[in-house]
């Protein structure tokens, strides 16, 4: 959602704002806005549309310079993406500017009690009214802004990250949040705070999580951190294990095609570490007992999007490996059907971000029934981690596109080495068969890398079916989450009708889609796996031709059978079945960033998305 920055220190605040807007930008691009203090001056700018509109501006109407500030891009909940719902808002005495993430629930009736006391409300948003609510607060407490914040955040409801700057206390700025994202940067002679650690990570690696219903106060010297009612609060510090460079584009036209060529390197980085010198599972970050894990009797995966398919791809390994029953679930669904969960339920949240509100509510309805919850992550600090019961880190590095490719690979990783885990402790398979599949996943790096250099066919598969008016993906197995994904990346990029099915289903009702010319995308099984896998997709691929579906086939190296009746062939190396997802996910990964760049389209930037949804 909304990318936020805040900064004091010695520099130029507006240009680190800004740097730190453009790092965040892929968290929202409706609209974006900053604000400084110079002279006990409140000056803002804000524009409609992407940074690049707010850089504009700033060239022809430039700010004072300020060692304060703060930024934001936005991604619109209430009132839609022009000038004036841009943020920062400002009081009525111009004096006080916010900036706002998330959704403030009670924003209604605030507003009109604002509006019965006189205050003019000049925008759509929810959060314009925290502006005048804390220059109504600010009297009541002699001037100070976080006691006035304090008190703001003890009226609203919902979820909120706020930060604010006072034009009569320019040496601080004033951040709070809670059930939405905050972290701060310590700097030397200089603090930041900001939605992720991109934002600041080209001035310190040294940063510190908050936690829920905090309040904190940078000056250049000092973070201090409290609860909503002024005591002070602990607060957890970390060390970013990767550098600005990361999340830079290093040479790539996108951060699409950064990451997708990143996957190699990602996977090994998720693997690195994990395997102690006797071949065994050693997994440091896994917090819960083996007594606990032993006593598991249910698997739950939550998770969104492209989390979900990586979920449901583990599915099938958590129960072939483990013999646990494992259900994956939505987890915008999950807790509104009353889930049958219990303290001897595993619940595994996967998140990219770690801050999806979808995640992070079911996972805490599951805690509140008594499950032990492990987190699937990609980000550090992030709220899913630190509110679950154990954290398995997906080393992917930063991932900046919004439409998600490293981070499902690394998540599937990250769920078989649960998986794994869960088969050595509870002694599901014996040591030699663990590190045989241990060596299955260590060879994956190299087969991915195997898959990206020969993807040209691919793109030109997508310069070929560029008209098409829909596309539809099959697979069975593994092949079938592998489907649902391929055709997510289309619909988002390439905002193409796409449709994933199980290839069994398809004579069920959706065959009836078929017509003349239409793409049929097949994520073929291998024929050295179940070979009634195997023949059950080729009749499946004839059922499609016979309709005049053309065919495109994702196949392994070998595998003839398939060949004689794809109108197109993607081959992709040899591996064992449950591994499969990892290659053939990367061919449609390219053939959506290559469709959307064939039709002109924003790929790191889709429309209407944002990367961390933190709102439900
Ligand atoms: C699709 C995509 C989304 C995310 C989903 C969950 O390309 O990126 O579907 O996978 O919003 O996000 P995280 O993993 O951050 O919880």
């Amino acid at each position: 959602m909304c990318g936020i920055v805040g900064y004091v220190g010695e520099k130029q605040a507006l240009e680190i704002v800004v740097a730190g807007l453009r790092r965040l930008e892929y968290r929202g691009y409706d609209s974006a806005g900053v604000a400084v203090v110079a002279d006990r001056e409140l000056h803002t700018r804000k524009k409609a549309g992407k940074l690049a509109n707010l850089e504009v501006l700033l060239g022809t109407d430039p700010l004072p310079g300020s060692t304060i500030g703060i930024g934001h891009t936005r991604w619109a909940t209430h009132g839609v993406p022009n000038d004036l719902n841009a943020h920062p808002h400002t009081s009525a005495d111009g004096r006080v500017a916010i900036i706002h993430n998330g959704i403030i629930e009670n924003f209604a009736e605030l507003r009109d009690d604002l509006i019965a006391n006189g205050v003019p409300i000049t925008s759509d948003t929810d959060s314009e009214v925290v502006a005048h609510l804390l220059a109504a607060a600010l009297p009541v407490h002699d001037g100070d802004l976080p006691e006035a914040m304090r008190s703001v955040c003890r009226l609203l409801e919902g979820a909120f990250t706020l930060v604010a700057i006072n034009a009569d206390q320019p040496d601080l700025v004033v951040g709070a949040r809670r059930n939405s994202p905050l972290v701060v940067g310590v700097g030397d002679g200089e603090n930041f705070m900001a939605s992720d650690v991109s934002a600041f990570i080209a001035h310190t690696r040294e940063a510190i999580e908050l936690g829920q219903d905090q309040v904190v106060v940078l000056t250049r010297d000092s973070v201090t951190v409290t609860d909503f009612f002024g005591e002070p609060a602990p607060v957890t510090p970390f060390t970013v294990t990767w550098d600005a460079s990361a999340a830079e584009k290093g040479g790539y036209d996108l951060f699409m095609l950064k990451e997708i060529a990143e996957q190699p390197k990602a996977v090994a980085d998720t693997l690195l570490g994990r395997i102690d010198r006797s071949g065994s599972l050693q997994l440091d970050d896994m917090r819960l007992s083996d007594a606990e894990l032993r006593a598991v009797s249910k698997v739950i995966i939550i998770a969104c999007g492209t989390a979900y398919h990586a979920g449901m791809v583990a599915k099938y390994a958590i129960e072939h490996w483990t013999r646990i029953p494992c259900e994956v679930e939505l987890a915008s669904e999950f807790r509104y059907r009353d889930p049958i969960v219990d303290p001897r339920t595993l619940i595994i949240a996967i998140s990219q971000s770690g801050e999806t509100m979808d995640t992070l509510m079911a996972m805490r309805h599951a805690r509140e029934q008594g499950a032990k919850v492990l987190a699937i992550c990609n980000t550090q600090g992030a709220t899913i981690p630190r509110e679950s019961d154990a954290a398995l880190y997906t080393y992917a590095g930063p991932e900046i596109a919004v439409a998600s490719t490293k981070a499902f690979l690394t998540q599937i990783v990250a769920c078989y080495l649960v998986a794994l885990y869960l088969a050595q402790v509870r002694g599901n398979k014996f040591p030699d068969e663990i590190r045989a599949i241990i060596a299955e996943l260590a060879d994956m790096p190299s087969l991915v890398d195997l898959v990206l250099d020969t993807a040209e066919p691919v793109r030109r598969l997508a310069h070929l079916f560029a008209d098409a008016r829909s596309v539809l993906f099959i697979g069975r197995h593994v092949g079938f989450p592998v489907a649902l994904e391929g055709a997510l990346k289309l619909k988002e990029l390439a905002y193409m009708h796409a449709e994933g099915f199980a290839a069994g289903e398809l004579k069920h009702g959706p065959i009836a889609l078929i017509e003349d010319g239409l793409p049929v995308i097949v994520v073929a099984p291998s024929p050295r796996g179940r070979s009634v896998l195997h023949e059950k997709i080729v009749s499946n691929i004839q059922e499609v031709r016979a309709r005049g579906a053309v065919t495109i086939v994702i196949a392994e190296e070998g595998d003839e059978a398939v060949a004689a009746y794809a109108d197109h062939i993607i081959r992709v190396p040899q591996c064992p079945t449950l591994m499969q997802p990892l290659v053939s996910t990367v061919p449609l990964q390219v053939f959506a960033c290559e469709m959307a760049t064939v039709k002109g389209h924003d790929v790191d930037q889709p429309r209407n998305l944002a990367k961390s949804v933190t709102v439900e």
